[in-house]
């Protein structure tokens, strides 16, 4: 061998990742256990950190002795973060460690790939091309879908929602839907998507379906949070909140879920800009939340069912996450996602938590769910769609169909379950 292949050969060999030595190479995902208070508190100090991203729960304040804690931990951090976890006899495990790979995963397919045709809703899409493919479809099937226009974003990007409306000279309740409050759930516009593509292909064809358009209309919104969506693209794929500025601050954003008039910013939202659980300046102070809240306002008289779509938990709740009180409908909410849970269970082997969102996870004030309801929308429901946490928020596109005919199975559930009452 000449000297120059072996300099290049060693040079070469010098380069691959240390991960035989232990070093981490990539972001990595830790599941952890707190057991003493102790622990409880050094976990929520490290989650308030900065440098990791706290993937459930939601907030450093919902940690308790009892939480199963997901963390994101980027490379720079996971020495000094699992060395403080063993200092302190805290039990964690990696359940992710190729997160770079999952991540550019989740964003192939992408383009006009002319082989990924007819794999269109088992992809996920940039904002670009959903706001096509929006455009598009209300282009295509005129007959049955309209592009309307709700208001913008705090970066001033448009908030598309399409009418899904067959014509049979019924006049119809509404069904709302909303995907994508939080902007890196990819898995909730990915349904958004997926429902309106089943609807526009299964009408006339599926018995469920035909018997869902032909008594309501549905209000569909893909991306409730483009700025945020875009910025999980481009620039931080954990980002959650929307991009607004506020004046007291350098942090950005706020949390869309607790930006609404339902006993705003009490326990379990955060007042603090920096927080992931932000609530905003005020209620409805971000323009997407106001967006929305102004159209079911001037919409109350139909829209009977509300559904916001989330990830990751495999939950279906109901009102209420702002207090503990029960609703006044409580029984019938559950009966509706019990049922809709055991459909899953049956028909996709998998399992999913339901009932009141306070009871289920936590006090979680000032969400869309309980202000629809609270407006007198009296069937309103927060899903959240896989997994688990095997990937959280990077299920991967391969899953895409599976966890998003499981939720069509439980919201045909619902959906049909209300019919049948009103
Ligand atoms: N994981 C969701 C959140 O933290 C739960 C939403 C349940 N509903 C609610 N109103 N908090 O936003
Ligand atoms: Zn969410």
């Amino acid at each position: 061998m000449s000297p120059f292949i072996f300099l290049v050969l060693l040079m070469s060999f010098d380069n691959i990742p240390e991960k035989c030595h232990g070093n981490p190479i990539h972001d990595q995902v830790l599941s952890i256990k707190p057991i003493t208070s102790e622990q409880v508190d050094i976990l929520r100090n490290i989650t308030s950190s900065n440098e990791t991203v706290l993937w459930q729960p939601a907030s450093p304040s919902y940690i308790t002795e009892k939480t199963e804690v997901h963390l994101y931990v980027p490379v720079s951090s996971v020495k000094t973060v699992t060395d403080q976890l063993r200092e302190n006899g805290v039990t964690y495990s990696v359940v992710l460690e190729d997160t770079q790979e999952l991540i550019e995963d989740q964003k192939k397919n992408n383009s006009a790939n002319p082989r990924m045709k007819g794999m269109f809703f088992e992809s996920y899409h940039s904002l670009e091309d959903i706001y096509h493919w929006i455009n598009k479809t209300s282009q295509e099937y005129s007959h049955m879908a309209t592009l309307i226009l709700i208001g913008s974003s705090y970066e001033k990007r448009p908030l598309y929602m399409l009418k899904l409306s067959v014509q049979n000279g019924v006049s119809k309740n509404a069904v709302w839907m909303d995907c994508g409050i939080h902007a890196r759930e990819w898995i909730s516009p990915a349904f958004c998507l997926w429902f309106v593509n089943y609807a526009i292909t299964f009408y006339n064809v599926n018995s469920d379906i035909t018997a869902m358009l032909n008594n309501m209309d549905f209000y569909i919104l893909p991306v409730m949070n483009p700025d945020g969506y875009k910025y999980t693209w481009t620039t931080n794929r954990m980002w959650r909140k929307n991009r607004s500025r506020s004046k007291d601050s350098d942090c950005v954003g706020a949390d869309l879920n607790r930006n609404f008039d339902a006993n705003w910013c009490t326990q379990g939202a955060s007042k603090r800009p920096c927080d992931e659980t932000y609530c905003g300046a005020y209620p409805e102070s971000e323009p997407e939340a106001q967006a929305v809240a102004q159209f079911l306002r001037s919409h109350r008289d139909t829209v009977k069912m509300y559904f916001s779509i989330h990830s990751y938990s495999q939950m279906l709740l109901f009102p209420y996450s702002c207090t503990y009180d029960r609703a006044e409908n409580h029984d019938e909410l559950l009966a509706l996602v019990k049922k809709a849970a055991e459909r899953i269970r049956i028909y996709y082997r998998n399992v999913y938590k339901f009932g009141s969102g306070a009871e289920t996870i936590y006090l979680a004030p000032g969400g869309s769910d309980d202000w629809a309801y609270k407006l007198g929308i009296p069937y309103s429901f927060t899903f959240e769609l896989q997994d688990r946490g095997r990937y959280g928020f990077l299920l991967p596109a391969k899953l895409i169909s599976k966890a998003c005919s499981e939720a069509l199975l439980a919201l045909k559930t619902i959906v049909l379950g209300v019919l049948e009452k009103i």
